[in-house]
């Protein structure tokens, strides 16, 4: 049986093996190492700082937890099941090589406020990371963006071709999901990165502790005011799920674009070889792995918010065991964020191409330019209704007549209404079509350059 060092006396027998396993912590927590150390360093520089500890006592945990930070670092330091945790594996690592002045680490405090402290430390740099990588993408898309300002795509709605668009207005309404997620992850962070070491397990300490210095080391911005609170908080990490939910949804509704759009239906981009796979039965086969699977991976980051919520709301105040579980979802969540982000910036930075004469084509072969008929005669005083209707007569008598509205003779628009003239057709080609929705935030070509500015600015302001 595994011999349990760590627990009071009051313990006669150790752990049954299968429960020692099933309460472990360590296979995953093991990634707070370094968020532990430093922790456990600022804890015990203010031990000292406040007299709880001698200085010299001080010196030796700090040396003594720098020093497992290298042997982790080394692959050295690997501590089995019988660690139960993280925070018991480095305190008995330290004893090992501080000796007796080890086991003073943990006064005045509780695994509960620690474990609190590691998972803020890692959430805020891993939040820092994905902003980061939330704006090389951010640029990635304005790239894009400003190299197809008058490149048209067709626009839909109940994905049917609706109004032709700028195609670096389509991608702009990426750019600008991606603004609200880097803004919604900033203002999360400032949530995150509160201290609330020196909880205590969930009453406070006995100790005259300065929880202001070590909240200080730690660049935090500030402290929880209650302890109850500050052990039994799991908010940050729900915002931070819920967050990142948003950002998968917003690439997997890119990402099921591009599969329609790489179809042979849509036929609107091509993979290139680096970002795409092959069958390994139909040889002609070019498939949107990335894509899919990022549409795939979406799924689980939405599992995650899902069992956190769920994880949260029966418990009653304040650490439960069953809070060891918000690890797993949020390391989970994280690493599917960052490669999902990560393999979308490579796609649209150098994994497809977009058929801009299979676009102009489309964009040119259907009837998306019917409202601007209608809106035409509506500028001639025609009330918009009446002409409306009209334009529906007309796109049912071209459809049977298997034409377009281009091919109508002046005759036969005439015929349709007086008010037509010779600058019908100049007001119905997909370009004037798209450069005519001029308003603010439209598709027209002003506008978009005029969002392209914009954008770049916001993107360079941090
Ligand atoms: N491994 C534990 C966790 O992740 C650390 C805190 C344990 N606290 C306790 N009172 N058992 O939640």
């Amino acid at each position: 049986m595994t011999k349990q060092t760590t627990w009071s006396q009051r313990f006669e027998s150790a752990l049954h093996p299968a429960i020692a396993r099933f309460n472990a912590s360590i296979g995953f927590d093991i990634a707070l190492i370094e968020y532990d150390l430093t922790g456990s360093v600022a804890h015990a520089k203010m031990l000292a700082r406040t007299g709880i500890i001698s200085p010299e006592e001080g010196e030796q945990l700090v040396a003594g937890l720098e020093q497992i930070r290298s042997e982790y670092r080394e692959g050295k330091f690997n501590p089995g099941v019988d660690a139960e945790d993280v925070h018991f594996a480095v305190e008995r690592r330290l004893t090992e090589i501080a000796g007796d002045v080890g086991k003073k680490l943990h006064t005045a405090r509780s695994r509960n406020d620690q474990v609190g402290t590691d998972t803020r430390l890692y959430l805020r740099d891993q939040i820092s990371h994905i902003r980061t990588q939330v704006r090389e993408f951010q640029s990635v898309l304005l790239n894009l963006a400003e190299a197809n300002v008058e490149t048209l795509i067709p626009g839909y709605t109940h994905l049917q071709r609706a109004q032709p668009l700028s195609l670096a207005h389509h991608l702009l309404a990426y750019f600008e999901m991606l603004q609200r997620d880097w803004t919604r992850l900033g203002e999360i962070y400032q949530r995150v990165n509160i201290s609330p070491l020196g909880s205590g397990a969930l009453a406070g300490t006995t100790f005259p502790i300065d929880r202001h210095y070590v909240a200080k080391e730690l660049q935090f911005s500030g402290i929880y005011g209650n302890s109850l609170d500050g052990v039994s908080d799991r908010d940050f990490a729900i915002e931070f799920l819920c967050a990142a939910s948003l950002i998968m949804v917003h690439l997997s509704r890119l990402s099921e674009e591009i599969i329609l759009w790489a179809s042979q239906e849509f036929s609107f981009v091509t993979l290139k070889d680096t970002c795409s796979t092959g069958s390994s039965i139909m040889p002609q086969k070019k498939n949107p792995d990335v894509p899919e699977l990022v549409r795939g991976k979406t799924g689980r980051v939405f599992g995650h918010l899902q069992a956190m919520l769920v994880l949260m709301k029966g418990l009653p105040l304040a650490y439960n065991k069953d809070l060891q579980e918000d690890k797993e979802a949020l390391f989970d969540s994280v690493k599917t964020v960052q490669g999902c982000l990560e393999a979308t910036t490579i796609l649209l930075r150098e994994g497809l191409e977009f058929k801009r004469e299979r676009l102009a084509e489309a964009v040119a072969e259907d009837f998306s330019n019917a409202t601007d008929v209608a809106d035409y005669l509506a500028s001639k005083g025609v009330p918009f209704r009446e002409a409306y209707n009209l334009v529906g007569k007309v796109v049912r008598t071209c459809l049977a007549a298997g034409k377009l509205l281009k091919d109508l003779s002046l005759e036969e628009w005439k015929e349709l209404h007086p008010a037509f003239e010779d600058d019908i057709y100049n007001a119905i080609a997909p370009t004037q079509v798209v450069a005519a929705r001029n308003s603010y935030g439209g598709t027209g070509f002003e506008q978009v350059r005029q969002a392209l500015k914009n954008a770049h600015e916001r993107l360079v302001a941090e």
